[in-house]
């Protein structure tokens, strides 16, 4: 398993502020915690937090939605989840940084801090802005340029015009040495509009990166429609529960006497025992067993691998079913693990050759086979001695 001890060790945390209202939005739910799709705004965002380089993950939530959070968290880290903490969140963007900062870990040296609102934010814009800070020991803002010309107004007047080469909009994350962003945040008690104002206040150079168009901030009802669709066009791969590693499966099986020839059932030979009717040997322990087998694997029943369609199982006994059900398993990646089969009927009489029945079975089957066997008190068909019922049981592993 992924170990954070193994790998370089982690010099950065990433805080992720994700406890605002979204007022603007108007959700009526925590913004980080509206849909893109299936997956919140704070999911999205994670993955690229964990497309970038590790570092410790520290999400910062609604005080009610820290366990909702942390799901998406684990969901998004994978092997890499003892690297995110969760932490409440404070009522203004500032006090949720606040409370994010102290749970870096000791040995972190530096901090970016990122909106869960930039929801699509890829890894690589993530990246430029740690390396920026470890390169320069400056505070780093990603920045893009603005493209519109920007005017000065009062009320519906334009009073000036603004060079737009001198402007640029400021995106996250934003990264700092952690020694310079935690005294910064002892010094402020005034809001800034973002990190970087508050540290530049305490004296601190900041620097700019290149920033990325998908970094833009989810803030109202259109920029939630343009995430959306960006989304759509490149869902997150959805993250499927590990397939379990076995499971079970049932089959039944009945087979009336009045066949021609001698009895097949359980693998063996019957002599001087009215025989089954039906298809094939009429062997319906055999039958009860293979589709108990497939079913466990998910892999249809008897009808769908030895319909009329394969002539070659028309009159074949249990070795040869039993070993075709055993290679379809093995092609799907599966192994039989055991199986339990019961059969119900007045004759034959079981308990003189259960042994040799469990043999046969076992060998055709490739795994262990058990066989039990039961009258049913002269009641039903059984009973009445008009036919053999089968009920087996079987447990399959990925091979
Ligand atoms: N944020 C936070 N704690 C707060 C306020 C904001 O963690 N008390 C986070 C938001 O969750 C968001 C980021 O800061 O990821 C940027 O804030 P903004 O876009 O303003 O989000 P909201 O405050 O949720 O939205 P609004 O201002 O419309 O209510
Ligand atoms: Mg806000």
């Amino acid at each position: 398993m992924w170990s954070v001890s193994t790998a370089a060790p982690l010099r950065t945390a990433i805080i992720v502020v994700a406890a605002g209202s979204g007022t603007r939005l108007g959700r009526g739910a925590p913004k980080a915690f509206v849909g893109l799709d299936e997956h919140t705004i704070l999911r999205h965002c994670l993955r690229g937090v964990f497309d970038a380089e590790p570092a410790q993950v520290i999400v910062v939530a609604p005080e009610e939605r820290v366990g909702t959070a942390l799901a998406d968290a684990h969901e998004a880290a994978g092997p890499r989840r003892e690297l995110v903490t969760v932490v409440a969140g404070g009522a203004t963007r500032q006090a949720s940084v606040a409370a994010g900062l102290s749970r870096v870990w000791a040995d972190i040296e530096v901090v970016l801090v990122h909106d869960a609102a930039r929801a699509l934010t890829p890894g690589d814009a993530i990246d430029r802005v740690a390396d920026a800070v470890r390169r320069t020991g400056h505070g780093v803002v990603p920045t893009l340029p603005v493209v519109d010309t920007i005017k000065r107004v009062a009320a519906d007047t334009i009073t000036g015009v603004v060079d737009r080469s001198e402007l640029a909009a400021a995106q996250t994350p934003q990264g700092f040495r952690r020694d310079v962003l935690v005294a910064a945040y002892e010094r402020a008690h005034t809001e800034f509009t973002d990190d970087a104002a508050l540290v530049a206040d305490a004296g601190h150079e900041i620097d700019s990166v290149a920033g990325s168009p998908l970094a833009f901030k989810i803030t109202t009802p259109a920029d939630l429609d343009r995430a959306r669709a960006l989304v759509s066009a490149d869902p997150l791969p959805s993250v499927r529960p590990a397939a379990p590693a076995t499971r079970v499966g049932v089959g039944t099986d009945v087979h009336a006497f009045g066949g021609g020839g001698k009895l097949w059932l359980a693998g063996v030979a019957w002599p001087g025992e009215p025989a089954l009717s039906g298809h094939s040997d009429g062997d319906a322990v055999a039958h009860a067993i293979v589709d108990a087998v497939l079913g466990a694997a998910g892999l249809g029943d008897i009808g769908t691998h030895f319909g009329t369609d394969r002539p070659e199982f028309a009159g074949a006994h249990a070795d040869a079913f039993l070993a075709e059900t055993a290679r379809i398993l093995s092609r799907a990646g599966w192994r039989v693990e055991n199986v339990a089969v019961q059969v119900q009927a007045v004759r034959p009489k079981f308990a003189p050759r259960r042994g040799a029945a469990e043999r046969a079975l076992t060998d055709a089957l490739g795994a262990p086979v058990s066989v039990s066997a039961t009258t049913t008190d002269g009641l039903g068909f059984t009973g009445r001695g008009e036919g053999v019922q089968a009920i087996a049981v079987a447990l399959v592993a990925r091979a």
